[in-house]
């Protein structure tokens, strides 16, 4: 795509171009804000097939520019990382969250990045399997009653309580199990109250609050109180067997600057929000995928019935269930839950040769990269094929990015996957989910590209 472009010729001997990439026109001052805010995924996705690897585009006055090239990702990502930082959208998701992983940079967000990262390593996610995979029996063990009643169920709120209770765990240790009903209630307000991007250039003009309301006040005060109650009743043990939390109190001490409890706080809940939606998100989309795709329902159930059979699958297996993994890779390719993410540049740069000034707000629709014609051909349909190692080979690294990429990629990469082949794999031996009939599908952007309608499914014994 944009890696031949003619502009690259009118970058400086000093790295500047003046040349700007192609874009819409827009209406004035609006810009294209309206066409965004009504579908960011349909909207990005189709500047980026009209005008290439980089786009320029007018927003409220200003230039954003789309970047969906793979190499153009890699110079933007990779190698000119340090040019920009990440753009944190809504300030109530700091003041919610705090200075945890996700919205923190520099040295803070060092620190804590190498400190985490041992507990998301792919061996320390393995040794967590065995009670992933027994805590996803549970889970599946109360839907006996409502496949028995014939009862639908909204699998979205599902889902999204079973990776919270997984998410739970694996960031507190199994002493999490005693606060989990409260946490989770609250983490539940709290997602139901988050502050939604608004959904047309009207509804941005109109609305007057940030988002804070008393109900979200009420709902961080519930999950903080049972966060800090919860450190403190681990420090006596020494935070034995507490997961990521034990993780962080030892490594920090090690280094003779103990994360406080309002800094734990912080990170364990921007690891919990950051880690249980995108999963939920996912195990929906999968499970709608597959009741409209049968013939790829039978043949993961073939793969699960020969890996595993019908035993509570171990680490072994996770690794085994290759034709499950690709299709886990290719629901996230057609529905990445995190459907873009952004960065802002810290000085005037070029990529691709083209211009961009300092201050510039970028976006990467990984909905839009995912749905390239020219890295996948016959781009909407669902097939896991794609994922085949044969058919894989020569497509860019960068042409599949779910966990974005770079030095601020998903840190929870491997943990989600293991959570999503387990999950699959697990509903596959006992259950098929069936689309009540008549029940409407539509992507929206929330925090995560979510089902909008939820996903009403029957509960069927297989
Ligand atoms: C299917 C599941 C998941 C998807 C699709 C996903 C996707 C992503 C993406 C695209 C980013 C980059 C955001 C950006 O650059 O603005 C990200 C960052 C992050 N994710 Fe995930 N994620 C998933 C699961 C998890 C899990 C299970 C955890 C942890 C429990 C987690 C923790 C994080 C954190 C802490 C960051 C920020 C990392 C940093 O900036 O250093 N994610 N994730």
């Amino acid at each position: 795509m944009a890696r031949n472009h003619p502009a690259t010729r009118a970058e400086h001997l000093d790295g500047v171009s003046d040349v700007t990439p192609p874009g819409p026109k827009g209406l004035p001052y609006f810009g294209c804000l309206d066409g965004l805010l009504r579908n960011p995924m349909k909207f990005w996705h189709g500047i980026a097939v009209r005008y290439g690897g980089i786009a320029r585009v007018p927003l409220k006055g200003r230039h954003v520019y789309l970047i969906s090239d793979p190499d153009l990702l890699y110079e933007l990502l990779v190698t000119k990382r340090r040019r920009y930082r990440k753009n944190t959208r809504y300030r109530v998701a700091v003041e919610v969250l705090g200075e945890g992983l996700l919205l923190t940079e520099g040295d803070a967000w060092k620190r804590q990045r190498l400190i985490t990262q041992p507990t998301f390593k792919a061996d320390y996610v393995a040794r967590q399997v065995s009670w992933m995979a027994q805590d996803i029996s549970s889970f599946l063990d109360r839907w006996e009653r409502v496949a028995d009643q014939g009862i639908a169920v909204d699998t979205e709120s599902e889902f999204l309580d079973l990776s919270q209770r997984i998410a739970g765990r694996y960031l507190m240790g199994p002493g999490f199990e005693r606060i989990a009903d409260r946490f989770c209630r609250a983490a539940v307000e709290i997602k139901n109250l988050w502050p939604l991007p608004p959904k047309s250039a009207i509804h941005a003009l109109v609305r007057r609050s940030d988002g804070w309301t008393p109900q979200l006040e009420r709902a961080v005060r519930d999950i903080d109180a049972c966060v800090y109650e919860y450190i403190e009743s681990e420090r006596p043990g020494n935070f034995e067997d507490c997961g990521v939390l034990g993780q962080l109190v030892q490594a920090s001490r090690e280094q003779g600057d103990e994360f406080p409890p309002e800094s734990l706080r912080a990170q364990l809940l921007t690891l919990f929000f950051a880690g249980h939606e995108t999963s939920s998100a996912s195990l929906t989309w999968i499970h709608y995928l597959l009741h409209e795709h049968p013939e790829v329902r039978a043949k993961l159930k073939q793969e699960v019935e020969t890996v595993v059979g019908s035993r509570v699958p171990a680490a072994e297996d996770v690794d085994a269930l290759l034709y499950t993994e690709q299709v886990v890779n290719e629901s996230l390719r057609l529905y990445s839950p995190i459907h873009s993410i952004s960065r802002v540049a810290l000085e005037d740069d070029t990529i691709g040769g083209y211009a961009i000034p300092a201050g510039s707000t970028i976006y990467v629709s990984l909905y839009a990269v995912h749905r390239l014609p020219q890295l996948w051909p016959d781009p909407h349909r669902f097939d896991p094929e794609r994922f085949e190692p044969q058919n894989s080979a020569a497509r860019p690294r960068f042409a599949f990015i779910p966990f974005a990429a770079g030095h601020r990629n998903c840190i929870g990469g491997s943990m989600a996957m293991t959570e999503l082949k387990l999950a699959v794999a697990q509903l596959a031996q006992r259950y098929v989910l069936e689309l009540v009939p008549g029940h409407k599908v539509a992507q929206a952007a929330g925090t995560t590209m979510h089902p909008r309608y939820g996903m009403q499914m029957y509960v069927r014994r297989s």
